[in-house]
């Protein structure tokens, strides 16, 4: 399966796309997992991208689109992949054509993370992420067993820096001006499928695998 998952800033792609890659082996490809490797580990490239992500602007097309072209590139995405936060503008959405049309291995489903904006303040703002293994924790809807520390390796959680209030905000306009479009961008080919992402986790899993078509 090729898949994509589109949505507001915070609807729970992340979360879903774990559950997803657990279950089928389809490996999950985030964007912005990607970048905030190469901020951790001092990369030149994390350099650059740095301040672009912590005020909450898309890092240049160009560079993701160089970033992401590399990745689909290699042998463990032959048989499918997921990805996660991209594309997010029109000129990545056909650069993606182009690579999937160069690899001969068409899009199946682009799924819609449909959340309304009240929702997304509140899920950012409740957020707690582990910076060693990229598990996401709310403190409301999602409480790790012990309080600040990840469930899976133990490491201690952190807010991450672009899920501050300022920065939230500029996510959302960002959203609205450059990725919303590509709704009916997918929708004009038929491979849109929307799921309501205002239920629990549980719920929401559930209407991913629906529209997946995977029981
Ligand atoms: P990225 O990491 O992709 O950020 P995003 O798209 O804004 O998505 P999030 O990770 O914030 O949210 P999510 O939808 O995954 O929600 P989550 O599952 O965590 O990108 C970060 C930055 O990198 C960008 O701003 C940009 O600078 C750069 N970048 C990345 N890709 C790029 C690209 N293609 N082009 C240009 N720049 C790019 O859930 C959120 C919270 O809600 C969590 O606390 C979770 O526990 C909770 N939650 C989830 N589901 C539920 C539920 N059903 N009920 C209750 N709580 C829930």
């Amino acid at each position: 399966m090729r898949l994509v998952f589109l949505g507001p800033p915070g609807a729970g792609k992340g979360t879903q796309a774990r559950e997803v890659a657990g279950k089928t082996g389809v490996p999950h490809v985030s964007t912005g997992d990607m970048f905030r490797a190469e901020v951790t580990a001092g990369t030149e490239l994390g350099l650059r991208v740095k301040s672009i992500m912590d005020g909450g602007d898309l890092v240049s097309d160009d560079v993701v689109l160089e970033v992401v072209r590399s990745r689909l590139g290699k042998c463990d995405v032959e048989g499918g992949y997921l990805l996660d936060g991209f594309p997010r503008t029109l000129v990545q959405a056909r650069g993606l054509d182009g690579i999937a049309a160069q690899q001969n291995r068409p899009l199946d489903h682009v799924v819609y993370f449909d959340l309304d904006d009240q929702m997304v303040i509140s899920r950012l703002s409740g957020r707690r992420s582990c910076p060693a293994c990229g598990e996401p924790y709310h403190i409301e809807s999602l409480k790790p067993r012990t309080e600040g520390i990840c469930d899976k390796c133990s490491t201690e959680l952190i807010q991450r820096d672009d899920d501050r209030p300022d920065t939230v905000k500029n996510r959302l306009d960002v959203y609205k001006q450059q990725t919303a479009e590509l709704i009916d961008y997918y929708r004009k080919k038929e491979l849109l499928r929307r799921v309501g992402a205002d239920g629990s986790v549980q719920q929401v899993r559930a209407g991913v695998f629906e529209a997946l078509g995977v029981g």
